[in-house]
């Protein structure tokens, strides 16, 4: 595949094979990821990669937690406080999108929320790549965060593997950070799950769209 193909390739999987990821593989990846640019080469990345029993133990701490009703607390401020446009249409389209290919009414909150909590499962994903970074750092660290994760996610797609990058992996960050004994100055970014698509799984053929390049470039001569 070509690097146009890989990116148009890419994309969010919600339901993952049991076939396991070797830890060869994400390193290989690794190796190729940290090759982004970053602010006077800091680097600012650290990654702990999770499987088997260590992410069955994080994962039921995170239902026990769902379920409970604690919707927890990131480390930062992700999504907006107050959704404006056009961002706020774009939200409701990503969810109605979703829903409506599993089949699940816009007014089912249920169902709805049923479907959320596979997000603490990590889709079934055999691999989850938390993502910290040092809380001493600023928004430019995060910036550079972004071009390390692209990375990741692209050289996914050219091994065949699937990802689904989460901000709902990032929601319980205490959890994640006793179970991997993380020092609390570490802010806990997101998770990325990893494996292989499940390619039967209804919500896998969620398909998102972009707005036209026309209308968020402006050329001036
Ligand atoms: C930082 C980040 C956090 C995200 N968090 C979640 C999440 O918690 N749950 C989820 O299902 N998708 C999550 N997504 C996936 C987005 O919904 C998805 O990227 C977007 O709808 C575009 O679809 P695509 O990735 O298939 O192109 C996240 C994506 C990013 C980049």
């Amino acid at each position: 595949m070509n690097l146009k193909a890989i990116i148009k390739n890419r994309k969010s999987s919600r339901w993952f094979l049991e076939k396991p990821v070797k830890e060869d593989e994400i390193i290989d990846i690794l190796d190729y990821a940290k090759y982004a640019p970053s602010g006077v080469n800091m680097q600012p990345w650290i990654v702990e990669a999770v499987s088997k029993k260590t992410k069955e133990k994080i994962i039921s701490q995170f239902l026990e937690r769902f379920d409970s009703g604690d919707r927890g607390k990131m480390d930062y401020q992700y999504y907006p406080k107050e959704w404006v446009e056009p961002y706020k249409s774009r939200r409701v389209e990503t969810g109605i999108g979703l829903y409506k290919c599993l089949k699940i009414d816009k007014n089912d909150k249920i169902e709805q929320a049923k479907q959320w909590r596979k997000n603490f499962e990590a889709f079934n994903a055999p691999m989850i790549l938390f993502f910290f970074i040092d809380s001493s750092l600023d928004k430019g660290s995060y910036l550079d965060y972004g071009m390390f994760l692209q990375n990741i996610l692209l050289l996914c797609t050219q091994k065949g593997l699937a990802t689904c990058t989460q901000a709902a992996l990032a929601q319980y960050p205490d959890i994640v950070k006793k179970e991997l004994n993380i020092d609390d100055k570490l802010n806990l970014l997101c998770g990325i799950s990893i494996g292989y698509e499940d390619k039967s799984a209804q919500a896998n053929s969620f398909k998102t769209s972009r707005v036209e390049t026309k209308e968020f470039v402006n050329f001036h001569d």
